[in-house]
């Protein structure tokens, strides 16, 4: 079946006459059994991984959510959970205790960052930071401890890519799980699990929802043996997300493919032409020729999450806030993934004490991240050459 047609029709309940077309929004926390002997198997956990039996361990809609996204992984199963981040920080916990050792790269999300040094640490769980273009140079890392490799690509401020399939060979060879965070790709444009990638992460909250009024993250694993662990291990911590968000992620998946394809679209036209302006030092974003890690990018992916960096020479401040207050369509915001278009002021360095120097930070450059929206590319346009006379008008001025 092709993709558009997953999306469509997954995690839908047989169509009935008279039915409506989107499952129904089933809030609960009871769930009545109709006999002792199934209430008992409830308790025992049997149903646990099959049916709704208690609102914590799942709904109608969480599983229907599930399924659409696992079928879009091609995993054997996943699980929701109450943020992005708490899909980051839950399925690194699920595989590590104290003693163990994890790889994680230097760009990666700066909240799972200071996950891994205070309360993984605190657990006795060592973590070293890697440089995420290392590729297969990561076996020189992996100790005999090492229980985790975790990748991010691209990184989602300075954009780096990783050698995905490198890595899971790497990590597999000494034991380790490999975990990943695709957000920026979505299911759509790469496929961890089908690269050997054990559990892959998306924060739902960005392109999955799409629609910048939920969070929540989403959990695949490679193998029913994994999908059992992350799902038991969710279970105890009592992750879960609303039915109601549940559905509205559903929804949101419905035209996924649709925006992403266009979102995508204005991205890579905006990009092309954005590093052909000279205020412009460089433009992070694989699917250009020019990116440093388009080669990886073209290899394994087959397509962009709608988000990109832009370096300039560093700026004063009055100059940068001159050019992001003024924009009339780009709104000033963290997240993305959303409809709307959003600018945000990077500081790469500072995310929590980086310790492999970036090849931009906050010394040697001003960086500015964009998330491309579904409005009209050239009003888009418009709106950031508008902001380029104002801040050259502000450096003028200075
Ligand atoms: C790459 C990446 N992963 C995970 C997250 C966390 O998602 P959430 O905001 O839903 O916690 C973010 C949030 O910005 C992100 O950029």
């Amino acid at each position: 079946m092709k993709e558009s047609t997953i999306i469509a029709h997954a995690g839908r309940a047989p169509l009935r006459v008279g039915g409506p077309v989107n499952m129904p929004v089933h809030r609960a926390s009871t769930i009545v059994s109709p006999t002792l002997e199934e209430f008992e198997a409830n308790e025992r956990g049997d149903n646990m991984f099959r049916n709704v039996c208690y609102g914590a361990l799942g709904t109608e809609n969480s599983f229907a959510l599930c399924d659409a996204v696992n079928q879009l992984e091609q995993g054997a199963g996943a699980v929701v959970t109450s943020s992005g981040l708490a899909a980051c920080t839950q399925s690194l916990l699920c595989f590590v205790g104290a003693g163990d050792h994890v790889l994680m790269p230097d760009s990666v999300y700066g909240p799972q960052r200071m996950f891994c040094d205070t309360i993984l640490r605190r657990c006795g769980v060592e973590t070293t930071f890697y440089d995420p273009r290392i590729g297969s140079g990561i076996e020189t890392l992996i100790k005999a401890n090492t229980r985790v490799v975790y990748a991010e690509a691209p990184g989602s401020l300075t954009f780096e890519m990783q050698d995905i399939p490198a890595l899971v060979s790497a990590a597999h060879a000494n034991g380790a799980v490999v975990i990943m965070d695709n957000t920026w790709a979505s299911p759509l444009y790469f496929k961890p699990l089908v690269h050997g990638v054990d559990i892959c992460i998306e924060a739902a909250t960005k392109f999955i929802a799409g629609h910048s009024d939920l969070v929540m993250g989403v959990i695949a694993a490679r193998t029913p043996e994994l999908y059992k662990q992350v799902r038991a291990f969710c279970v105890q911590m009592g992750e879960i997300a609303s039915a109601d968000d549940c559905y509205m992620a559903l929804r949101g998946l419905r035209t996924l493919k649709v925006r992403m394809e266009a979102q995508y679209a204005s991205a890579l036209e905006l990009a092309r032409w954005l590093e052909r302006r000279p205020e412009v030092k460089q433009v992070l974003y694989p699917p250009l020729e020019s990116d440093p890690g388009h080669e990886l990018w073209k290899r394994d992916f087959c397509g962009g999450g709608a988000l990109f960096s832009l370096v300039f020479e560093k700026m004063p401040r009055k100059a940068v806030a001159a050019m992001m207050d003024g924009y009339r369509l780009f709104s000033i915001g963290a997240s993305w993934g959303g409809y709307d278009s959003l600018v945000e002021l990077c500081h790469p360095d500072r995310t929590a004490l980086k310790r492999i120097p970036p090849v931009w930070n906050g010394d040697n450059c001003t960086l500015v991240r964009y998330a491309i929206g579904l409005e009209d590319v050239d009003d888009l346009k418009r709106d950031l050459e508008e902001g380029f006379d104002r801040l050259n008008a502000a450096l003028a001025a200075s």
